[in-house]
């Protein structure tokens, strides 16, 4: 969508993976949707370095409706949940330096069963517009398969008539499956889920990265600024993976140029898991403003490898390993055999703190990645190194 946003992955938080429809704020006090969890977590963003590392939207998933409109017809929250109203939520989302997002569905209710905004699109955006909402996630759950496409664009010329910034992220493709017409997505929002939602294990991330992998020669030619595909959020921190699946996970959506957007209390995260969300390395391969996604190269014994090209000429390599058999696994790579052809590059390691190495693009490297393990590289064309070696050579 021209609009002038996401002009790279949206990067933000959102509540969904992690703290789903939890509405009994009696048993859960500190975890339910409810203004509280946003301020908290909104606190958390700017403290904890979240903010400064890009990380921008705090979205507002499910399940903070109350179940009627106003007598006006407009969509209200939930009044025990959030008594203070969308709009304080908003201002003091904003007032920490952050943008505001929030859910709705195109159907005649929610994934939740809250009420939808089908037969109200004008007057929501409106709504929404007037509470400072400045990031839309539409579902589409509850609602006509046929012409969704046109549904969700007549949302989107009324989000552009509030005259509002909002970021439009649309779910028609992930309901209409491969047949979406993608072409609607690119010329109407901003990002859209394509597939299934993440779940807190493994095997979900395998499940997506799959998927996405297997249909990148459909899928990757829709991706650029301001339009992109989404696999949903990042469940870094949380109870289902490890250490080295988490870098899987930041490595695969990094070079994927998915949005990225963390479901996980910033309250308990352990530092090592928000050392992983917070490496700025990847996130600058993640949000390079060329805005090419990697494209997997590499595709047997349960290894992949992608290669993102990046806009200044350099690239990152992300490798996944979806291995069980205990040990690393090495693996050889010839950077040539991946389409990269300066004579030399300078690899940084992403995740690692090591030494940047200088390779040739034709000596085969040798790397060793952990099962269920990720390894992430940015590769700096080496011209610029061997001019520093000659000039240190002959003195100059
Ligand atoms: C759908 C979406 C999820 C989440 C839930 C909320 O399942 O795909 O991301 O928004 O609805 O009910």
């Amino acid at each position: 969508l021209d609009n002038g946003l996401a002009l790279t992955p949206p990067m933000g938080w959102m509540h969904w993976e992690r703290f789903r429809c939890i509405i009994d704020c009696d048993n859960y006090p500190t975890d339910c949707i409810s203004e509280n969890l946003f301020m908290d977590m909104a606190d958390k963003m700017a403290s904890d370095g979240y903010l400064d590392a890009g990380y921008e939207y705090i979205i507002v998933d499910d399940c903070w409706l109350a179940m009627e409109r106003d007598s006006e017809g407009r969509l209200q929250a939930d009044p025990d949940r959030f008594p203070s109203g969308m709009k304080f939520l908003a201002d003091y989302v904003h007032a920490k330096g952050l943008k505001f997002g929030i859910y709705e569905d195109y159907g005649t209710h929610t994934c939740g069963g809250y009420p939808g905004s089908i037969d109200h699109l004008e007057l929501d955006a409106q709504t929404f517009a007037d509470w400072g909402v400045d990031y839309l996630k539409l579902d589409g759950c509850y609602a006509e398969l046929d012409g969704m496409e046109d549904g969700y664009a007549e949302m989107e010329a009324y989000l552009n008539k509030t005259q509002r910034p909002i970021v439009f992220s649309c779910s028609f493709p992930a309901y209409k499956g491969l047949d979406a017409n993608y072409s609607a997505a690119v010329e109407h929002c901003n990002l859209w889920r394509n597939y299934g939602d993440i779940q807190d294990s493994w095997d979900s991330v395998v499940k997506i990265t799959n998927w996405f992998s297997y249909y990148q020669d459909k899928l990757l030619p829709y991706a650029g600024p301001g339009h992109w595909n989404d696999p949903d959020m990042l469940i870094i921190g949380n109870y289902g993976l490890s250490y080295d699946q988490s870098v899987a996970q930041m490595t695969i959506w990094s070079v994927m140029a998915a949005p990225l957007i963390m479901s996980v209390d910033l309250r308990t995260i352990k530092p090592e898991f928000r050392d992983i969300l917070l490496n700025k390395d990847a996130i600058g391969i993640n949000q390079d403003v060329l805005g090419k996604p990697g494209v997997v190269k590499y595709n047997k014994n349960k290894i992949k490898i992608w290669v993102k090209e990046l806009v200044d000429g350099s690239y990152a390599i992300g490798i996944a390993s979806f291995r069980v058999d205990g040990k690393p696994y090495q693996i050889e790579i010839v950077l040539k055999d991946y389409g990269l052809d300066n004579e030399g590059y300078l690899i940084n390691n992403v995740f690692e703190d090591v030494e940047p190495i200088s390779v040739s693009v034709t000596e085969p490297i040798k790397v060793l990645i952990n099962p269920t393990g990720g390894v992430l590289w940015k590769l700096i064309p080496a011209t610029k190194v061997v001019v520093e070696v000659t000039f240190r050579k002959f003195g100059n």
